[in-house]
């Protein structure tokens, strides 16, 4: 596992920025497994930034989403749909047919959390993108989730919905209790993981992974047992590492 430590967000940024667009362009026919969250924000901002002015093309890359929230309409302006749209996807030339996000909305929500699955196996990821839950969740995998887990419906803990209601701001009652999300198995059968981890919250999750032991309390300490990954984080979630 490569570490690699910047001094604040907007380098960590633009360092993840880096890598994706080399990927990008070493194989512009790349799978590239994308998150969301307040981390990725700025990422995004570099990568609209990059294409405008270099052209970095997604015209042939196929995006897959973590995941995606249960209940809300697809549009819904809280949705992970909404969220990669307006942050990303409609700023550069993906195509619409190559962006899938699991459906959080459908009446068989376990059949599409299925095919999701089968999708991601028969579309093996290249490059998978990943933020951090202040508990340790990867996509919406919380403490306890089986390393073996598959893209499935999941619940939220309490603590998540709280940190998450941030980005529902006045309609703190609509944050769901459940979401579909890649599994653990589901994320580590990509080639390469790329983790971000910024601020000071993140600093004890940050902590107990790096130097803690490989354990289900944990859900990213699955990273530990993938060989091609690369975490990337700022000072402040670095501060309590012991060297
Ligand atoms: C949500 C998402 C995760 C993401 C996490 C971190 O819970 N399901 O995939 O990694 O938030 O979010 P943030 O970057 O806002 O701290």
């Amino acid at each position: 596992m490569k570490v690699i430590i910047v001094k604040n967000y907007h380098e960590l940024s633009k360092a993840a920025a880096d890598i994706i667009i080399e990927a990008v362009k070493l194989n512009p026919k790349l799978n590239l497994g994308l998150a969301t969250g307040g981390t990725t924000l700025g990422l995004y901002g570099y990568l609209v930034k990059d294409h405008k002015i270099n052209n970095t093309s997604y015209k042939d890359i196929k995006a897959f989403n973590l995941d995606e929230y249960v209940g809300l309409p697809k549009n819904h302006e809280y949705t992970y749909y909404r969220f990669m749209h307006d942050n990303f996807f409609n700023h550069v030339n993906f195509k619409e047919d190559n962006v899938y996000i699991p459906d959080g909305h459908s009446l068989n929500l376990k059949e599409k959390a299925l095919e999701f699955e089968q999708l991601i196996i028969d579309n093996p990821i290249d490059l998978q993108l990943l933020g951090l839950g202040v508990n340790g969740h990867i996509g919406f995998n919380e403490p306890g989730t089986s390393f073996e887990s598959k893209t499935d419906i999941v619940s939220l803990t309490k603590e998540t919905i709280k940190v998450n209601s941030r980005f529902f701001p006045g309609h703190e009652e609509l944050v769901p209790n459940k979401a579909v999300s890649m599994g653990i198995s589901s994320i580590l059968r990509a080639k390469k993981i790329l983790l971000l981890a910024s601020g000071e919250k993140k600093a004890q999750a940050i902590r107990d992974f790096i130097e803690g032991p490989i354990t289900t309390d944990l859900p990213v300490s699955c990273l530990k047992t993938h060989p091609d990954v690369t975490v990337i984080l700022d000072e402040e979630a670095a501060q309590l590492l012991s060297k």
